[in-house]
């Protein structure tokens, strides 16, 4: 018998007693005292109290508490639909929805961290496979490894080669992969591209001159850019561009040199993107720079495919609402990321939120998820008929494309580096001075990224 009835056992024994002599507690004797009343009223109270208590506390024990930044923009759509898949499976455990707003998690993850430096880790939370995760929540000995679920589900032959390492130290891996997002999309609307006789660019001279060629025609800012991130996503798809996938790849493993002629042009090519872009960028969420393409107030749009659950969302369809491809000079490519969960070290339900990994592991909770979120699942046995144009065309170049990581979300950089690239993004946007951009690029590398 699990210790935690024993006080209620006593208790039922104790009213049991007190009813033999004398009066029953369900059902006091018209001849009782009040003496005598009011103990077995007390009795009864204090037995339902216990009861009431045991029962708060199974509740407790049938609740799984997960966070995420998935709140809106087709994004909470796609965790609602994985949530049903769960209900069905778990009917008893209670999902509580810790999502907090904000596009790449910028402000989730700032929650997150007071959190867990607070000892209130949720169940699980949503991580990027990568640096994050092993950089970041790793090297804080913060999570248990979840190869006992890998085993038990069969997933390692499911999962792709590609992301496993990404997810592992030292043959633990950390966390439950739901999708794979690619970063490296131009988004673009096809009516003001035709309307304007112009072919979506393949290179950046080709984008360049469109963008020229729109201008001139009247629309002002032809690319769509939002607040900060938005602006270091833009950049990471710049860089792969104008270095190629070795020069981009080797800026995050050491063997690449910030401080080099090839990185300076790559600056210069994205100081001439920014040219292009709205001036309240800094005001738009993601979900507002996306909308002012498929609006027809700009002709592109650079953001990950969960733009394409987004535009579905609104209401417009693939090829006449939305046009994509991969972001001029990366064709090829395919910059992704990986959302996936994870097991915190004391996780209050630590059961529940095994459940949890486990539908987020499956083949009905990605199948279910992906479609709907703009992502295509980690799983590589999913049911094609479930997936629309876009994520189609998503998974060939997945299985056929050169990978490479994302820095926004939190493949080739941990928290430290990516912070201070950031801060250096954020002193550019503001100066646009490519040069101290370079020094400060250099001196990150050098301070928390693989250049130490
Ligand atoms: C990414 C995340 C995506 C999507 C996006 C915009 O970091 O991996 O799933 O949520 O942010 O919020």
């Amino acid at each position: 018998m699990s210790r935690k009835y024993t006080p209620f056992i006593f208790l039922l024994l104790f009213a049991m007693l007190l009813a033999a002599c004398g009066g029953s507690a369900d059902e006091p004797e018209a001849t009782d005292t009040d003496s005598a009343d009011t103990a077995a009223d007390t009795t009864e109270d204090t037995a339902d109290e216990a009861m009431d208590e045991e029962m708060a506390d199974e509740e407790m024990a049938q609740t799984v508490e997960v966070f995420s930044w998935w709140t809106g923009g087709g994004e909470a759509a796609g965790l609602e639909a994985m949530i049903e898949v769960f209900a069905e499976k778990y009917p008893d455990i209670e999902f509580e929805n810790a999502a907090v707003a904000g596009g790449a998690g910028t402000n989730a993850r700032a929650v997150l961290a007071t959190r867990l430096q607070a000892g209130d880790a949720p169940d699980s939370w949503q991580g990027h496979a990568g640096q994050e995760l092993i950089g970041t929540y790793v090297a804080a000995d913060q999570l248990e490894p979840v190869n006992f679920l890998f085993e038990e589900n069969g997933w390692l032959d499911v999962m792709p080669e590609t992301l496993i390492p990404l997810i592992s130290q030292d043959g633990n891996i950390y966390s439950v992969p739901v999708n794979i997002h690619r970063a490296n999309v131009l988004w673009y609307n096809p009516t003001v591209l035709s309307e304007n006789g112009i072919d979506v660019p393949t290179s950046l001279d080709e984008w360049f001159a469109a963008m020229d060629a729109l201008q001139a025609a009247g629309m002002d800012a032809p690319l769509a850019m939002g607040e900060q991130w938005t602006a270091m996503h833009l950049f990471e798809t710049v860089l792969l561009a104008s270095l190629g996938p070795d020069g981009y790849e080797a800026l995050w493993d050491g063997s690449g040199d910030w401080g080099s002629a090839d990185v300076t042009a790559a600056l210069e090519d994205f100081a001439k993107v920014l040219t292009y872009v709205n001036s309240d960028a800094s005001a738009l969420t993601w979900q507002d720079a996306s909308q002012l393409v498929v609006n027809g107030d700009a002709a592109f749009n650079v953001m990950g495919d969960w733009a394409e659950g987004y535009f579905r969302e609104i209401g417009f369809e693939p090829n006449s609402g939305y046009g994509w491809a991969a972001v001029p000079g990366t064709g090829g490519n395919f910059q992704f990321l990986s959302d996936s969960f994870v097991l915190p070290k004391g996780a209050p339900h630590r059961d529940a939120a095994i459940a949890w990994l486990t539908v987020a592991g499956s083949i009905e909770g990605q199948d279910a998820f992906n479609p709907v979120k703009g992502s295509i699942p980690a799983r590589s046995d999913a049911d094609r008929s479930l997936y629309g144009e876009y994520l189609l065309s998503a998974m060939d170049d997945w299985a056929s494309n050169r990978v490479v990581g994302s820095l926004t979300h939190g493949v080739v950089a941990n928290d430290a580096f990516k912070s201070e690239i950031d801060t250096a993004l954020g002193l550019f946007l503001a100066d646009g001075n490519i040069e101290g951009f370079q020094s400060a690029l250099v001196a990150a590398c050098a301070s928390s990224g693989p250049c130490q």
